[in-house]
């Protein structure tokens, strides 16, 4: 089905394909990882402003490997929970499960549906070993009591920027603040690699450890010669092209999307600048008795227009998704990865809750928060035609 307004639209430039084509020409061009992998590593690395960057295939890939790395890097072993938000995308919470910990799961607030940080404070006690925050959906999710208890109890942030290229925390962008950060270059985000995803560090060791996990387990990806010598060693017995020290899988990306990546990165500040305009204009536009609309808009960058009703009347909201359908409009209900995990089937043999009230904010969001498209060619007038279909719904029980 084609859709009026789609959730993104051309997100691919001429110039991407050209720059793709360029590559091909070039006489035994190598398309596995390689050069272009390197230089677009480095390349967002400066615009992120880390230290090191390893270019994967997903996000979710960048999600799994930041924990398993904390797995490799622990050392109390009675630590072994991580707190995470109800509202997220299932591999932030699959990382976690599959690498041994257990989720502690927390719930969010509407103003930037990120973690209710009181209640990530409550949850903390000795077996935290880490806050895996989301930055859902454009918005910035952290704040200075967070990032202080956790600097003075030896907690890891990490920080899920996937949905939030370029958005900021008091002018410094999010993905600078935790021990690692991931990224997610999906077709749909701010910036597209086609698939891919980023695992941002200032930590060298960490660094090294995200390569050797992107890429089999294997010792000499690294890039650390030293390292390589001594692992070389040590296992006397083992080929020295071939020793694989952690389990894991291949995670690497290739130098097509690298290329994308590279041709994508130079217009993503001038992007977010867009969609940061728009957003504010879908905002204005829309009727706040019906709408949530008191978003914390400072530093954040959104890709995508955010609707929370007001109304929990399930009636309304059909109503709402027919109108919607009706106009051609494109939308997802439940906000950021469909709404609240705790209620996915995956998380059943691992969690049981006998109900959602500590979760009755995401649980909103579960039912009655959508998202829309927000990409770069968006034009004023047409945001303000999809608020006027928004605003004329008969959504009265939100008062
Ligand atoms: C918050 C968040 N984390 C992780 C991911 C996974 O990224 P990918 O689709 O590239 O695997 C997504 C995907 O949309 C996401 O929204």
């Amino acid at each position: 089905m084609k859709f009026s307004h789609p959730l993104m639209k051309n997100n691919y430039t001429n110039e991407d394909m050209l720059q793709v084509r360029k590559l091909l020409k070039n006489k035994d061009v190598i398309l596995t990882q390689s050069n272009q992998v390197d230089k677009f590593e480095k390349k967002w690395s400066k615009w992120l402003n880390v230290k090191y960057s390893t270019f994967v295939n997903s996000g979710s890939s960048a999600n799994y490997i930041s924990i398993a790395i904390l797995k490799i890097i622990n050392e109390n072993k009675n630590k072994n929970e991580i707190i995470v938000p109800s509202l997220t995308w299932v591999s932030d919470i699959n990382s976690v499960i599959m690498n041994g910990f257990k989720p502690v799961f927390v719930d969010i607030n509407l103003n930037n549906l990120s973690m209710n940080i009181d209640n990530v404070l409550k949850k903390i006690n000795k077996k935290t070993l880490a806050v895996f925050i989301t930055h859902a959906q454009g918005f910035n999710g952290l704040n200075d009591k967070l990032i202080k208890t956790l600097k003075n109890k030896k907690i890891h942030l990490i920080e899920d920027v996937c949905e939030s290229h370029g958005a900021q925390f008091k002018n410094r962008k999010l993905g600078t603040f935790g021990l690692m950060s991931n990224f997610s270059f999906y077709y749909a985000h701010h910036m597209t690699t086609i698939e891919g995803g980023m695992i941002c560090t200032n930590n060298k060791k960490i660094y090294e450890l995200s390569k050797i996990l992107r890429s089999h387990g294997m010792s000499r990806e690294s890039g650390n010669k030293k390292f390589v010598r001594k692992t070389q060693k040590q296992y006397k017995k083992l080929s020295p092209q071939f020793i694989f020290l952690h389990p894991t899988l291949n995670f690497r990306n290739n130098e097509i999307n690298a290329t994308i990546g590279l041709s994508q990165l130079v217009n993503l500040d001038k992007n977010n600048e867009l969609r940061t305009k728009n957003f504010l204009i879908f905002l204005k536009n829309l009727d706040p008795k019906k709408f949530w609309i008191n978003f914390d808009t400072e530093g954040s960058c959104n890709y995508a227009f955010p609707i929370i009703l007001r109304t929990s009347n399930f009636k309304e909201r059909d109503l709402f998704e027919k109108v919607l359908f009706k106009n051609n409009i494109e939308y997802r209900r439940g906000n950021a990865g469909g709404g609240n995990q705790l209620r996915q089937p995956y998380l059943k043999k691992f969690i049981r809750l006998k109900n959602y009230n500590n979760f009755k904010n995401v649980d909103h969001v579960h039912f009655f928060g959508y998202y829309i498209g927000n990409y770069p060619d968006l034009r004023k007038e047409k945001i303000i035609k999809i608020t006027k279909i928004l605003n004329q719904i008969d959504l009265t029980d939100g008062k």
